[in-house]
């Protein structure tokens, strides 16, 4: 008894911590701070249903309350029982058709607005799930990057959604989603992020089907640029690799060209063309690797290369190359790796 008083008692306690703690999570990715058309659509619909539902439950509660109170037994009256009542039953039949009408009407706009064809001039990215990382090939633009991407504030951006292997998911909460990545089957998503939405920081995105090992680890990241800023960017991102003139990186780059990376990876404007890893183009100006899950410095690079299984349990197609490369050459890899600007 006293075990379980003084256990309550911290459980109350621990209460605003855990909200706090779930609260300071959940900030970065949240639904209720949506920053294009798309993100609006979904929390307006939202909203209605949030608040009908309120009213319904409150509804519900005075009814119980004031029917248990009013009908119950008393000192020389037994409790009241209803059997059908024909007026109550339609009353409580139309009311929730009414309500789920109520909350059709938005709801088919918002599905209705969402699907539409995109528009003239969007910004076309053709989106490939892999185990486990996202691949994004402007293809008007001629550039191909992965798990981190840059679009145009106020400039409509239209995604073809596919997947190379299993059914993934594409979800920014506070742009766009949840729209599959199908094997076999092409899904369409395009989005207007807001004016305001430009800000350096990234908007979080998350694979949101179940694909595997490394599910929660298959992470991504939107930068919402002015539309300047993404103009340049999209300069920089297409420019070829220029020879490095980093001491400390040339040792990494005669490695890389001449082992195994080229066979999975492309560096524009290099011999590696390899397309089953993700793209290293520039990889230098990406903030995180491994599909956002480290960030991108020099000590992160070497323990990736060094054995990736186990910094993202379930990736088999890249080895571990300690197996096969001292430590002062996976480091001249690193270091010529964050020399790709
Ligand atoms: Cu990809 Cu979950």
């Amino acid at each position: 008894m006293h075990f379980t008083r003084r256990f309550a008692r911290r459980a109350l306690l621990a209460l605003p911590l855990l909200a706090l703690a779930a609260a300071a999570c959940s900030a970065p990715q949240t639904t209720t701070d949506p920053q294009s058309d798309f993100a609006d659509a979904v929390q307006n619909v939202y909203l209605i249903v949030t608040i009908l539902a309120m009213i319904v439950f409150v509804a519900i509660m005075v009814l119980v309350v004031v029917i248990a109170v009013s009908f119950r037994e008393r000192p020389g009256r037994e409790a009241r029982q209803f059997h059908s009542n024909t007026r109550l039953e339609i009353v409580w039949t139309i009311i929730p058709v009414a309500i789920v009408a109520i909350i059709a009407v938005p709801t088919f706009f918002a599905i209705a607005d969402t699907t539409d064809p995109p528009p003239a001039g969007a910004v076309k990215i053709e989106l490939t799930g892999h185990q486990w990382w996202f691949e994004f090939d402007y293809t008007e633009l001629g550039l191909v990057t992965a798990n981190e991407i840059h679009i145009p504030a106020g400039v409509p951006v239209s995604f073809n959604l596919i997947s190379d292997d299993v059914i993934h998911s594409f979800w920014v909460p506070q742009l766009a989603g949840k729209v599959d990545l199908l094997p076999g089957h092409e899904n369409n998503l395009w989005f207007t992020p807001h004016l305001t939405a430009a800000r350096d920081e990234a908007y979080l995105g998350q694979c949101a089907e179940f694909c595997g090992l490394a599910h929660a680890n298959m992470r991504f990241r939107v930068f919402v640029d002015t539309p300047a800023d993404f103009d340049a960017w999209v300069a920089a991102q297409k420019a070829d690799q220029a020879p490095t003139t980093n001491a400390a990186a040339t040792a990494g780059e005669q490695l890389f060209l001449a082992s195994a990376c080229v066979s999975c990876h492309s560096v524009q404007g290099t011999t590696a063309a390899g397309v089953v890893g993700p793209n290293l183009s520039h990889l230098a100006t990406r903030e995180t690797i491994a599909a956002g899950i480290m960030p991108n410095d020099r000590e992160s690079l070497i323990r990736w290369i060094s054995n990736p299984d186990e910094e993202k349990p379930g990736v088999v197609l890249m080895p571990a190359f300690e197996d096969s490369m001292t430590q002062e050459q996976i480091a001249s890899l690193a270091d010529y790796l964050l020399s790709l600007q």
